[in-house]
């Protein structure tokens, strides 16, 4: 970050005018007692404010103080989380309220090191408490705020990678008003929530618009750039070992280019529906006219890094053979047994002769 200190300043006061004036009035809000701001932030980790609100207040009239908390049964706190979902933050929570009030004379640690030692407490969370309840400099890194941040300042690491939020931690270890932390950190979770919305930003009306080289370049919609988990396509194929005469089998070489290049298989074609349509689809591919034992000897199943292949094997007698294809060789088991075959096409092998010997 490149930044000057009287840029910063600037960020830090536009920031904070803007949250001071715009902020929402929520129930967490009335004041920063630790005990509240945690119980806020751990309901509002994977629910929404909206859902969040009567939750909190019940909660609240329910366990007034940490001890009430600490000290009720496990019934009761369920209920008191019955709808939240993700129950293990409320067990969580209360093992370490009983960690906060019989060993550390009700009161929750004011540094990162104690509070992060508690159940359930991660650093977004230690942030938000330290910073929110004791005023410490302490970034609070969520999806909003790490949305706002790599908009401002182009930040173009994969979100969804673990160590990215360190980026985001030290930058915003510079930023951070150390006069006002918690309404800075909670400034930029409110202009994630409000404004800088994940699409379609708001940013004529946004208090960071002249900081924000996203919204500068013209391209708000780029980031935070996170990288789709590529879902693991399946592969549906039938594979077919296919004898010519008694000591024969027909092979069949892989493309030279591609997956397992030039490597040698049974011959295979994509699944079909029924057997007529792989004795056509054999036809067509290769030439090969099968006589087929009725139903397939075995099933493999192989992945590959980005690619599940579910074979269906078959063994088939050729009763005539064109051979159009050059890809195509005849041999014997001995012959087979120089020439390379992927795995998957080793089991089938194996599943073969295991069938053979039985
Ligand atoms: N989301 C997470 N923490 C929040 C807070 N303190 N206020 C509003 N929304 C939030
Ligand atoms: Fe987000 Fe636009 Fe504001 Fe930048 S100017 S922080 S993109 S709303």
């Amino acid at each position: 970050m490149n930044w000057n200190d009287e840029k910063v300043i600037a960020f830090r006061k536009s920031l904070i005018d803007w949250y001071e004036t715009n902020k929402r009035i929520l129930p967490w809000r009335e004041n920063t007692e630790a005990y509240r701001i945690w119980v806020s932030e751990i309901m509002l980790q994977q629910t929404k404010v909206d859902t969040v609100m009567p939750y909190f207040d019940r909660f609240m009239e329910w366990f007034p103080t940490m001890k009430d908390f600490a000290d009720a049964p496990e019934e009761r706190i369920l209920k008191a989380w019955e709808g939240l979902g993700y129950y293990s933050r409320v067990r969580n929570l209360q093992t370490a309220m009983k960690t906060v009030v019989y060993e550390m004379n009700g009161i929750v640690p004011n540094d990162l090191e104690g509070i992060l030692a508690l159940k359930g407490v991660g650093p977004y969370t230690a942030g938000a408490i330290l910073s929110i309840a004791y005023e410490k400099a302490e970034p609070a890194v969520d999806g909003n705020v790490m949305r706002v941040i790599s908009r401002v300042l182009e930040i173009d690491e994969d979100i969804m990678k673990q160590k990215t939020r360190k980026t985001f931690e030290k930058a915003l270890y510079t930023l951070i008003d150390p006069d006002k932390p918690g309404e800075f950190n909670q400034g930029l979770m409110e202009i994630g929530a409000l404004v800088c919305t994940p699409k379609k930003p708001m940013c004529l009306i946004c208090p960071l618009q002249s900081f924000c080289e996203a919204h500068q370049a013209g391209e708000e919609e780029k980031y935070p750039v996170k990288i789709k988990k590529t879902k693991i396509k399946k592969v549906f194929l039938s594979s077919v070992i296919v004898k010519q005469g008694e000591e024969q089998f027909i092979i069949e070489q892989r493309p030279d280019t591609g997956l397992l290049a030039n490597l040698w298989q049974f011959p295979t074609v994509p699944k079909t529906d029924n057997q007529e349509a792989l004795k056509l689809a054999f036809l067509q591919e290769y030439g090969i006219e099968l006589q087929l034992e009725s139903e397939p000897i075995t099933h493999v199943k192989h992945i590959f890094s980005h690619l599940v292949w579910e074979v269906d094997v078959f063994v088939a007698q050729a009763i005539t053979t064109q051979p159009s294809d050059l890809k195509l060789k005849t041999v014997t088991k001995a012959e087979m047994e120089h020439l390379a075959f992927p795995v998957p096409y080793q089991k089938m092998w194996q599943a073969f002769q295991k069938g053979e010997t039985m």
